[in-house]
């Protein structure tokens, strides 16, 4: 049935930032955190120590971190090797997740990696944050549809996951990195999980709006007791690495539907709204949420 209370997991200065094509000035993200927190978000995922050589748009990641009091809410951060890892642990993050991939393809474009290989570069990462005391969430993205591979098997979403939760992954992130899923995928996928050994109680959602199925697929993944989805304020980002990668499920959007359905998301939307026509502002495009949209212009 439908769970008692869902968290929302904001990605917006991480997911919906690391793909712009111009930089965002650091004192611009932090005055968006700051919108963020005020509305009351109480998950935001922060920035991510990665190569910036790979994703320039987040490479100020330790200015970032530093401008925001950890304390205020709960502030994960991307990390995908021990390099990172440091990086992080210096800054004073309590959470980092790890970002694996379903499928070769991607594993190969997004960490030039194999997907064994790159669940063997996390490995360490992962055994030092929990010695550390530091949770750690394992993304797997293209779980539902790869642009290069097309459909994906469950049974590869699968394999990454127990990899992830016996190397001591706290939390999985299932990614529709390309917004391809629909409903009843959504509901294999989770039933195949389980059958796994995979809890409901571990998982979250991450969907991406590219084919307008997000909501309908959050639906669905509360409807078999997920607790935790993942969205960014305005419905910004995308993955630099994944071609036809739009925009996540806004944020905007979701507390709409959850709020329709009972639930006390403890966020504003005015506020939240005015955060993300602050934001699209800066980025110099109108948000793409249907929310965002009709509530800006009333
Ligand atoms: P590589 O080129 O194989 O590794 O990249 P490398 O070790 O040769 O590193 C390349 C350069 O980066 C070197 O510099 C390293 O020192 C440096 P050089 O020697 O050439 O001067 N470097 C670093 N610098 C700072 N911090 C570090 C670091 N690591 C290396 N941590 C690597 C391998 C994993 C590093 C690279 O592929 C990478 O950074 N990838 C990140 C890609 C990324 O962030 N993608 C977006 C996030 S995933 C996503 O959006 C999906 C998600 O939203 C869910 C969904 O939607 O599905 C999570
Ligand atoms: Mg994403």
């Amino acid at each position: 049935g439908m769970p008692d209370a869902v968290r929302i997991y904001e990605v917006g200065p991480r997911d919906g930032l690391q793909a712009e094509k111009q930089l965002v000035a650091t004192d611009v993200k932090l005055e968006f955190i700051r919108r963020l927190l005020a509305a009351g978000l109480r998950t935001i995922e922060l920035t991510s120590f990665v190569s910036p050589k790979w994703v320039p748009q987040l490479a100020d990641a330790a200015d970032v971190v530093a401008g925001v009091d950890l304390d205020s809410a709960r502030h994960p951060v991307l990390v995908a090797n021990e390099r990172g890892l440091d990086r992080a642990l210096a800054s004073g993050v309590r959470e980092i997740a790890v970002f694996a991939s379903a499928t070769e393809s991607f594993a190969k474009n997004n960490l030039n990696r194999s997907v064994d290989e790159a669940l063997t570069m996390f490995e360490p990462v992962v055994r030092r944050s929990r010695d550390a005391g530091v949770a750690v969430r394992g993304y797997i993205s293209m779980c539902f549809g790869d642009p290069w591979e097309g459909p994906v098997a469950l049974a590869k979403v699968v394999h990454v996951a127990e990899r992830l939760i016996d190397m001591g992954a706290t939390s999985l992130s299932l990614g529709d990195t390309i917004g391809v899923g629909t409903p009843g995928h959504v509901l294999a996928l989770v039933e195949r999980l389980e059958a796994a050994g995979i809890p409901r109680g571990v998982l979250a959602m991450h969907f991406h709006d590219t084919y307008g199925q997000a909501l309908a697929n959050v639906h669905a993944a509360l409807t078999a007791g997920i607790t935790e989805f993942d969205a960014s304020a305005g419905g910004i980002g995308g993955c630099p690495y994944a071609q036809s990668a739009t925009g996540n499920l806004a944020t905007e959007d979701l507390v709409w539907m959850l709020t329709g359905l009972g639930y006390h998301t403890g966020v504003n939307l005015e506020q939240l709204v005015e955060a993300s026509v602050w934001m699209a502002k800066h980025l110099r495009r109108p948000s793409p949420s249907r929310v965002v949209r009709a509530m800006a212009s009333t």
